[in-house]
C-alpha cells in the first residue's frame, strides 16, 4: 500500500514535461543549430590571431578587386588620399619633434619660440593636408560603396538564377544563400572598413616608423600594446559570426512571423480565427530566446574586451617605464621623449579604432566568404549551356523508364515511367494528390534530370541538349503560377520578356485568355499595378489571376505547352472556353501536356496517363479507359459524374 502511495506521490511530483517552444509548435523543431553542429560546420573558423592577421592583406585585396571592377578612378582616389594622409601624419610627427627640439634648446625663450615657428608652420600644413585628404577619401568611398554592393549582389544573383531547380530546392544551399545575402551588405561595409583599416595601418606604420627612428626599443613595445587587443577582436568576431550562423533560421522564422502578422493575404484568418494573438505570443517567445543569446554575446564580449584592455594597459604602462628609464639614463633627450609620448598616445588611440575596424572587417568578410561560397556552389550546379541547340519544335518527346526521387525523400516521386508525346497531340496526366503529376511535368520541361532512365527530344537525350534552347520551346503554366507584383502588361510580358512589350502581341494574348475583360475594368488598364501593397495597386481574384497566367502562356508562344491545373480557379464557362482554346493549340502543331483533376476536360486527350504513387498505372484513350473494368480512371470519372446525377 505504502509502495503504491509512494509511486503515486512520485508521479504527482515528477517534473512536468518541458514546455513546447514556439519553434516546436510552429515549425516542428528547434531552428537553432546546436553548438556541436556549429563547431563542425565552422571548422574553418578555428583561426589564430596570426592567421587572421595574415588574412588582412587578402581581405583588403579582395575588396579592392571588387572596387577596381566597378570604379577604378574612385578606388585610385581613395588609395592616393589614404597614402597621402599617412605620409602627412608621419611628416607632422617629425615636424612636431623639431618643434620640441627647438623649444627645449638652451637659448632665451623668445629665440626658442622664433626658431620653432617654421616647424610649427609645417605641423599646421601637415594637419591641414591630412584633413583635406580625409574628406576627399570620404567622398570617393561614398561613391564606391553602392557600386560595390551592386557588384556583389549581381555576382551572387547571376549564378543563382542559372542554377538547377534541384539546387535551389536543396535546404543546405538555401541556408548558404541566406547567409550569403548578408554578404552583399557586408561587401558595402567592407569598402568603408577597408579604407578605415588601411588608414589606421598607414598611420600606425608612420607612428611606428617615427618611434623606430627615435629609439628602436620603442617599436616592439608598440607591438606589445597592439597584440592583446588584436587577439580579443578576433575572438569576438568569431563568436558573433558563429552565433549568427547558429541562429540564422531562428532569425528568419522570427522575421517571417512579424511579416505574417501584417501581410494582406493573412489578414482574414488572423482576425476571424484569432491567429493574430497566437502568433504574436510565439513571436514574443522567440524574440526572448534571441534576446538571451544577445545578452550572452554582450557578456562574453565585455569579458574579452576587459582581458584585452588589461593586457594592452599593462603593455602601455611598461612602455612608459621603458621611456622613463631611457630618459633618466640619458639615452634619449627630453624632446625625443616628448615626441615619443605623442606618437605612443596617437598610435594607441588609432589602435583602439583599428582593432574595432579589423574586427568588423573580419566579421563582414566571413559573410562575404559565404557569398563567394554560394557563388561557387551555384556555378558548380549551373544548368549546362554546352549542349547542342534544339532548333525546331520537337516532333517527339519520349520518357524511357524515368525515375526521380527528391533528395530529402526515400520513395521516388516518379517511378519507372515511360511515355511518348508527339507534336500536335494532347496527353493528359491524371491521378490522386501527390501521385507525381507535377514532378513528371517538371521532368518533361527539363527542370529536373532523371535519376534513372532518360528523356529524349527527337531522339537526343536532353542532357546533351543546350537547356536554354530547350526551355525556349516550353511554355509552363505552373500549378502554383506566379502572381508577379508588377503591372498587368508586365504580367503578360514576362511570358517571354526578350521580345519586348509588343502591343499587338500583348492584346492578342489578353484576348485569347479572356484577360481583356479583366484589363478593361482595371483603373489604368494594362498599366495598373497588380499589387495592393503599393499605392494605386489593385487586388485580383483567383480566377482573374488565372486569366493572366493563360495570357502569359499565350504570349510566350512555345511549342511544348505544359498546363498544370490551368483552370482550377476559373468559373464554369471560362473553364470550358479555356480548354477549347488549349485544344486549338494542339491543332496548330503544339504539343500539349495537360494535368487536371477535372476528368471531363481530359476526355479529349489523345492519350490519358494515370499516375498512382509515382508509377504509370493506366494509359489509353478516354473511351478505352472507361471501358476497362475496374480501372482507376473510370472510378475517378464516375465519381465526378455521379455528383451531377439527380
Ligand atoms: N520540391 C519537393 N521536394 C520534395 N518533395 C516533393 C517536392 N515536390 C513534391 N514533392 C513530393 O513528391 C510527391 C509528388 O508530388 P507532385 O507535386 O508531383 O504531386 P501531384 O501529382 O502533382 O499532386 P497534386 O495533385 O496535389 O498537384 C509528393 O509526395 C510530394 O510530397
Ligand atoms: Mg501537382
Amino acid at each position: 500500500m505504502s509502495g503504491l502511495l509512494g509511486r503515486i506521490r512520485r508521479k504527482a511530483t515528477a517534473p512536468p514535461a518541458a514546455p513546447r517552444t514556439a519553434d516546436d509548435e510552429l515549425f516542428g523543431g528547434r531552428r537553432v543549430l546546436d553548438r556541436g553542429f556549429a563547431r563542425h560546420e565552422q571548422a574553418g573558423l578555428q583561426m589564430s590571431f596570426l592567421a587572421m592577421a595574415r588574412r588582412i592583406p587578402h581581405l583588403v585585396a579582395r575588396t579592392a578587386g571588387l572596387a577596381w571592377s566597378v570604379d577604378r578612378t574612385a578606388l585610385c582616389t581613395v588609395a592616393a588620399a589614404e597614402a597621402g594622409q599617412g605620409l602627412g601624419a608621419a611628416f607632422g610627427l617629425l615636424a612636431t619633434n623639431r618643434v620640441l627640439v627647438r623649444l627645449f634648446a638652451a637659448a632665451p625663450t623668445a629665440q626658442r619660440v622664433e626658431a620653432a615657428l617654421p616647424s610649427l608652420a609645417w605641423v599646421a600644413a601637415a594637419s591641414a593636408l591630412v584633413a583635406v585628404l580625409r574628406e576627399i577619401s570620404k567622398a570617393a568611398t561614398g561613391r564606391l560603396e553602392p557600386k560595390v554592393e551592386r557588384a556583389a549582389a549581381v555576382q551572387l544573383l547571376r549564378p543563382v538564377i542559372g542554377a538547377e531547380l534541384a539546387a535551389i530546392e536543396d535546404p543546405e544551399f538555401r541556408r548558404l544563400l541566406d547567409s550569403a545575402q548578408y554578404g552583399t551588405d557586408a561587401a558595402r561595409r567592407m569598402v568603408h572598413l577597408n579604407v578605415a583599416v588601411v588608414n589606421a595601418l598607414i598611420s600606425l606604420a608612420s607612428a611606428a616608423g617615427v618611434l623606430a627612428v627615435l629609439h628602436p626599443v620603442l617599436l616592439p613595445m608598440l607591438v606589445l600594446i597592439a597584440l592583446p587587443k588584436g587577439c580579443g577582436a578576433v575572438r569576438s568576431a568569431r563568436r558573433r559570426y558563429r552565433s549568427i550562423q547558429a541562429w540564422l533560421e531562428h532569425l528568419r522564422k522570427r522575421h517571417q512571423l512579424a511579416g505574417l502578422l501584417i501581410e494582406q493575404h493573412t489578414a482574414t484568418e488572423i482576425r476571424v480565427h484569432a491567429v493574430g494573438p497566437y502568433l504574436l505570443r510565439h513571436f514574443e517567445a522567440m524574440s526572448q530566446e534571441g534576446e538571451d543569446e544577445q545578452a550572452r554575446l554582450a557578456r562574453a564580449e565585455a569579458a574579452t574586451g576587459l582581458a584585452a584592455g588589461a593586457g594592452s594597459g599593462i603593455a602601455t604602462a611598461a612602455t612608459f617605464v621603458v621611456l622613463g628609464v631611457l630618459l633618466t639614463t640619458g639615452m634619449i633627450p627630453l624632446a625625443v621623449a616628448g615626441t615619443a609620448v605623442i606618437a605612443i598616445r596617437t598610435s594607441t588611440l588609432q589602435l583602439g579604432s583599428f582593432v574595432g575596424q579589423v574586427n568588423q572587417l573580419y566579421e563582414e568578410s566571413l559573410f562575404y566568404t559565404d557569398l563567394e561560397r554560394a557563388v561557387v556552389r551555384a556555378v558548380e550546379r549551373a544548368i549546362p549551356r554546352d549542349g547542342s541547340d534544339v532548333g525546331k519544335p520537337p516532333d517527339e518527346i519520349r520518357l524511357e523508364n524515368v525515375t526521380f526521387t527528391y533528395p530529402d525523400r526515400s520513395a521516388p516521386a516518379v517511378d519507372d515511367v515511360s511515355l511518348t508525346v508527339r507534336r500536335g497531340q494532347i496527353i493528359a496526366l491524371v491521378g490522386e494528390n501527390g501521385s507525381g503529376k507535377t514532378t513528371l511535368s517538371k521532368l518533361l520541361a527539363g527542370l529536373y534530370m532523371p535519376d534513372k532512365g532518360r528523356i529524349t527530344w527527337d531522339g537526343t537525350d536532353i542532357t546533351d541538349l543546350d537547356r536554354s534552347s530547350l526551355f525556349a520551346h516550353v511554355t509552363l503554366i505552373a500549378q502554383d503560377f506566379m502572381r508577379w507584383p508588377f503591372t498587368a502588361r508586365t504580367n503578360i510580358l514576362v511570358g517571354r520578356p526578350d521580345v519586348g512589350p509588343d502591343p499587338g502581341r500583348i492584346d492578342r494574348a489578353a484576348a485569347y485568355a479572356e484577360a481583356d475583360a479583366v484589363i478593361a475594368e482595371l483603373p489604368k488598364g494594362l498599366d495598373t499595378l497588380l499589387d495592393r501593397n503599393y499605392s494605386e495597386g489593385v487586388n485580383l481574384s483567383g480566377g482573374q489571376w488565372q486569366h493572366f497566367a493563360l495570357a502569359r502562356a499565350k504570349f510566350r508562344e512555345g511549342s511544348v505547352i505544359i498546363a498544370d491545373e490551368p483552370t482550377a480557379a476559373l468559373d464554369a464557362r471560362s473553364e470550358i472556353a479555356a480548354f477549347a482554346r488549349i485544344r486549338e493549340l494542339a491543332a496548330d502543331g503544339c504539343t500539349v501536356i495537360l494535368i487536371s483533376h477535372r476528368m471531363a476536360s481530359c476526355r479529349h486527350a489523345d492519350t490519358i496517363y494515370v499516375l498512382h504513387h509515382g508509377r504509370l498505372a493506366e494509359q489509353g484513350t478516354h473511351a478505352a479507359l472507361l471501358a476497362r473494368p475496374g480501372s482507376l480512371y473510370a472510378s475517378y470519372y464516375n465519381l465526378q459524374a455521379d455528383q451531377f446525377a439527380p
